[in-house]
């Protein structure tokens, strides 16, 4: 399985960079065990490629606080931002009541690894994808990312804050394999 790397460079300038860091499809390997026991179980099934991406790996080591990465899952786009001390404490801030999808930030993050917000890039009101992963993005009025097809905006835990979606930014099923990788899927 292969770890992240960067289109446009090694590890050494990925470091360096302060800000975002945007990977592609290139950044993820599939998980062996779920694409090798599946076809036995469900042989027939002809969308072996599919089940290939079921799950994937992360690696995390190379963002910094601050910093998010799209990985491409089941060909869906999945952003991985390592939130910030502010950025945390903003959404945990947040009176749960007036959200239109209520959600603590608790739900949508993992207990030990609350830096880490692992969500489906895919706006929940007519499936653009939001900005607010690159770097000049607009984020939008609450710090996490501004879809601009209809202006929804979303929290720093991915909540619909503003604008026409009517549900948060989901989090797939994920799970930490160590402190800086995770299993998607
Ligand atoms: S698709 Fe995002 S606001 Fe409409």
């Amino acid at each position: 399985m292969a770890d992240t790397t960067h289109p446009e460079g090694g590890h050494g300038e990925q470091k360096s960079r302060r800000d975002f860091l945007y990977l592609t499809t290139a950044a993820v390997g599939a998980v062996g065990v779920a694409a090798f026991i599946w076809p036995f179980i469900d042989y027939m099934n002809p969308a072996a490629d599919v089940l290939a991406l079921a799950s994937i790996q992360v690696d995390l080591s190379a963002v910094e606080a601050g910093q998010a990465i799209t990985v491409m899952w089941r060909g869906k786009p999945v952003f991985v931002r390592h939130r910030t001390p502010g950025e945390i404490e903003a959404a945990r801030a947040v009176d749960v009541d007036t959200l239109k999808d209520p959600q603590p930030d608790s739900a949508r993050v993992q207990e030990g690894h609350d830096q880490w917000l692992v969500v489906v890039g895919i706006c929940t009101h007519l499936g653009c994808v939001p900005l607010g992963q690159k770097p000049a993005d607009p984020r939008g009025d609450y710090g996490g990312w501004f879809c601009p097809c209809h202006g929804s905006h979303y929290d720093t835990s991915g909540r619909a804050r503003l604008g026409p979606a009517p549900t948060n930014l989901p989090v797939p099923e994920y799970s930490f394999m160590s402190d800086t990788r995770i299993t998607i899927g």
